[in-house]
Parts: C-alpha cells; sequence; structure tokens
C-alpha cells in the first residue's frame, strides 16, 4: 500500500520531467555545460563577425564628393588575415572538442565505480525492456532506479538500432543488435523522468517511450523486494477467466512472474506487476479503457508492433483479460 501510495506520488503530481535544458542529474548537467559552451562560442562568433561588419560597411561607406572610379585598396591574398581566419576557427574547435570528447568517453567507457547499480536495457519495436541482474528482477516500459546512485545501462537492441534517451537525466546512446554500450546515469532528485527512442526505428518510432521512476535508495529496495514477490494469482471468477485467457492468448510472448507460467514468453513485455505501470504500453494511461482498447486494437495505437489485436474475443472475455492484468501487483 505504501508503494502505491508512492507511486501515486511519484506519478501524480506535477509535469514529468523531459528537458535537456532543466538537468536533474549530474551527466544531464554536464552535457548542459556542454551546450552552453557550444552556444556560447557559436553567440560570440555571430557578435564578432556581425561587428566587424558593421564596422566596414559603415566605415567604408561611400561618402558625397568620392571618386567614383577609384578602387580601393585590394587585401585579398594577404597573409596575415588568411592565418588569422584559419587559426581562429581551429583554436574554436579545440576548445568545443576538448570536453565534449571527454565527456562523451566519461559516460560510456570507464568502467563503472563500486556500488552502481547495473541494469540491463533492451530496444524492441516498439518498448523497452529491463533487467536488474544483481536482483533477477525485470520489467518492461518503467525503469526504477535509486536516487544519489550511479547506474550503469548496458544497451543493446533486439531488432533494428534504438537509443536511449532521458533528456534530463543525460544520453542519447544508441542500442545496437549484436553489441552491448554503455551509458551511465544518475538522479539527484526522486521523481519521474520520461525517456524516449531517439533512432528512426520504424513506424512507431514517435510512440517508443519509457519513464525512469527514481525513488530514494530505502523505497528502491521496497520496489524491488515487490518485484522479487509478486502477486500473480487470480481470486475472484473474473480473475480466474481472465487468467486462463492470458494463459491462452499471451504466454508466447508475454512473462508474468508467480501467475504459474513464469519462465514463458521474453519477445513482448513482461507483464508482472502490471497495475503498478503507469502507462499501457509506454504510450496510453494505465486504465481499464485504455488497456481493453489496446488489447482489441494495438496496431491502432502503434503501428507495425508485433502484438495481434483480439477482436475476436467478446467483451466478457475482455474485461475479464483486463480485470485480471489489473490486479498483478
Ligand atoms: Cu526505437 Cu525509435
Amino acid at each position: 500500500m505504501a508503494i502505491l501510495a508512492g507511486f501515486g506520488l511519484l506519478t501524480g503530481c506535477g509535469s514529468p520531467h523531459m528537458s535537456a535544458l532543466d538537468p536533474k542529474g549530474p551527466v544531464g548537467e554536464t552535457q548542459l555545460d556542454l551546450i552552453n559552451l557550444s552556444t556560447g562560442i557559436m553567440t560570440l562568433v555571430v557578435i564578432v563577425v556581425a561587428a566587424i561588419y558593421i564596422y566596414v560597411v559603415i566605415k567604408y561607406r561611400e561618402r558625397p564628393g568620392d571618386d567614383k572610379d577609384e578602387i580601393p585598396e585590394q587585401v585579398a591574398g594577404s597573409k596575415k588575415l588568411e592565418i588569422l581566419w584559419t587559426t581562429v576557427p581551429i583554436i574554436l574547435l579545440i576548445i568545443l572538442a576538448v570536453p565534449t570528447i571527454s565527456t562523451t568517453f566519461r559516460g560510456t567507457d570507464r568502467e563503472p565505480e563500486p556500488g552502481t547499480l547495473r541494469i540491463n536495457a533492451t530496444g524492441y519495436q516498439y518498448w523497452f525492456g529491463f533487467e536488474y541482474p544483481d536482483y533477477q528482477v525485470s520489467t518492461a516500459n518503467e525503469v526504477h532506479i535509486p536516487t544519489g546512485r550511479k547506474v550503469e545501462f548496458l544497451l543493446a537492441a533486439h531488432d533494428v538500432v534504438h537509443s536511449f534517451w532521458v533528456p534530463s537525466l543525460g544520453g542519447k546512446q544508441d542500442m545496437n543488435p549484436g553489441r552491448t554500450e554503455r551509458l551511465i546515469l544518475q538522479a539527484d532528485e526522486p521523481g519521474l523522468y520520461e525517456g524516449e527512442c531517439a533512432e528512426l526505428c520504424g513506424a512507431s518510432h514517435a510512440t517508443m517511450r519509457f519513464r525512469v521512476i527514481a525513488h530514494p535508495p530505502a523505497e528502491f529496495e521496497k520496489w524491488i523486494a515487490s518485484r522479487k514477490q509478486p502477486k500473480s494469482k487470480p481470486k475472484t471468477e473474473q480473475q480466474k477467466q481472465g487468467h486462463k485467457l492470458i494463459a491462452q492468448n499471451c504466454i508466447g510472448c508475454h512473462a508474468i512472474q508467480g501467475a504459474g507460467y513464469d519462465i514463458l514468453g521474453r519477445t513482448g513485455p513482461e507483464l508482472t506487476g502490471f497495475s503498478h505501470r503507469t502507462r499501457v504500453a509506454g504510450a496510453l494511461d494505465n486504465n481499464r479503457e485504455n488497456l481493453k482498447k489496446w488489447l482489441v486494437n494495438p496496431q491502432k495505437i502503434k503501428p507495425g508492433n508485433r502484438m495481434p489485436g483480439f477482436d475476436h474475443l467478446d467483451d466478457k472475455q475482455l474485461d475479464a483479460m483486463v480485470e485480471y492484468l489489473q490486479t498483478l501487483k
């Protein structure tokens, strides 16, 4: 109950963070510093060039009484000027390149410090799978992390190239099939941070979103504990019917721990603890109505995704599936 209330607090209030200009962690802050540095250099160049331009236009304008045939002194090929406008841009590029490259490598290539939380994140068309190898827990589309602790995301892709981006925490980093990339992020404050796929990956790229939910460390441990002991057993007749229908229709692709069919289905998002998710399919608010919409016609919501629709089931059967899924804790 406390966890549920916590989720309510985290997800119900305030607008979710989704701006690289409003960083909520050290990586995001460093990246904003780089944005400011390059914007600063560009602004300086614009000001200097504009000032020289205005000065020259005013100083060398045609005045009344000027000899119309007189040609001003020609400076094309001036060694001094050529050297000047070759070296200045090179110096500016070096000032830009050194911190950019070193920051990029710091966030991706370095071995993580002890105490770093490891999470495997995999991109699928069109959803994100998350595994916590140290805890033997997995989830989908919503990744929970502790605040104030470095989190090492090991990024991979299942089908095509995706990209992992949480604007207010940091990124982007490509997720490539067949290789693993590393991205280390950290959230300083508890909250909900929007993430999205930043690489065009197919028809539903635009709705391939995920959420990072950051908890104070103690609450994060509670979340892990609740995931290790999921409540997935159906109780009412309706839930039992839903449980049976899910077993018949969904378990080839999805997994629900503690429901009697734990090890099945790895090609679709894991559904354990589904009622705690803030969204259906990472795209719609999680409520009964939206879940039913999704079950009936997932292609309408995320065109090109791999889930077939269940329009062959009647209303009562769909309601039973929704009822069961909404009791998974
Ligand atoms: Cu995955 Cu765009």
